[in-house]
């Protein structure tokens, strides 16, 4: 299975402390480690951890970032096709027990080309950030009729994203960007649905997930032990990819992408595919009252 992957390429610096993070005051960090950010580029870690065929266009620096996220994805035999750009994205992020902090690098809008349209029409599945979304009307125009898109907006709610969300097979929102259209999460919910006019999906971080059609449907989180919980959406849209490749229902694709959310959340990829198989987690206790109560918290 071909799957085509389409948006940022960050370079996450992730220092490790122990204490609390505090303004004024030098640290010395516990720990300091590389990251590979971007949603459809951690997506496609987790896809080709599950064995599929992934390629994952982007746009990288010829600097020294550029070339650790090209040994990193070269490393995990991910074939990346880059358009050029003046430097390479990469965070500072400072990770304690408690929270995490990130310096975002400033950096000109980077424009996105895809020469080798062949990328497109051999495709069997498209996952597209919100980074690069200008590529969604050449996707559409090249793909095969039977290839699916998932698109991530984040909690970009514009004219841009609405265009897309309106096409694309399922609609993957997290809740954050329904706060942007409603202060209760039942009237946001209703106001994306007359927008967009088509069922789709919303990520509650800790609670699970739900699903949006006539009716709203809850799906229970799974109890990882939570070691960052940087990127559970990415996973969410990677298993979800899983799950449509496999045809799996999708009701079971929603809660198998929960699941496969905490155990990423716990392990960090750091799993086999078998292992993953085992689902050993437990489901948590949360209903659709506690995603209502909570959303005014958000
Ligand atoms: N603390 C957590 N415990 C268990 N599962 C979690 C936790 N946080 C997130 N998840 C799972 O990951 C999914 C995506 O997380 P969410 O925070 O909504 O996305 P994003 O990373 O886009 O903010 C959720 O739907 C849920 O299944
Ligand atoms: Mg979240």
């Amino acid at each position: 299975m071909k799957i085509l992957c389409i948006g940022e390429a960050v370079l996450d610096k992730v220092y490790f402390l122990e204490t609390n993070f505090k303004n004024g005051l030098k640290f010395v960090a516990k720990d300091f480690y590389y990251e590979l950010g971007g949603s459809a580029l951690r997506a496609g870690l987790f896809l080709k951890k599950m064995g599929a065929d992934v390629v994952f266009i982007t746009c990288l620096g010829k600097d020294k970032e550029g070339e650790i996220v090209l040994n990193e994805l070269k490393k995990r035999e991910i074939k990346v096709v880059f358009s050029l750009s003046e430097t390479t994205k990469e965070n500072i992020v400072i990770v304690t027990k408690e929270d995490r902090s990130i310096i975002k690098k400033p950096i000109k809008k980077q424009k996105l080309k895809i020469k080798n349209i062949n990328l497109i029409k051999s495709s069997d599945l498209i996952i597209l950030d919100r980074h690069y979304s200008e590529v969604f009307d050449i996707l559409m125009k090249n793909k095969k009729p039977e290839t699916e898109i998932i698109f991530d907006p984040s909690t970009e709610i514009s004219s841009r994203t609405i265009k897309i969300l309106k096409k694309v097979n399922y609609p993957i929102l997290p809740w954050e960007a329904i706060k942007i259209l409603g202060k209760d999460f039942r009237s946001g919910v209703k106001k994306l649905m007359r927008i967009i006019k088509k069922p789709y999906i919303l990520t509650c971080g800790k609670f699970g997930s739900v699903l949006i059609d006539k009716k709203i449907k809850f799906f229970n989180s799974y109890k990882g032990k939570i070691v960052n919980s940087n990127g559970a959406g990415d996973f969410f849209r990677g298993a979800f990819a899983y799950g449509i490749l496999n045809k799996f229902d999708l009701e079971s694709n929603l809660d198998w992408s929960n699941y496969v959310s905490a155990f990423c959340l716990e392990r960090n990829l750091k799993f086999s595919k078998n292992e993953i198989k085992k689902r050993v987690l437990k489901k948590n206790n949360f209903s659709l009252k506690d995603v209502v109560e909570n959303f005014r918290k958000i």
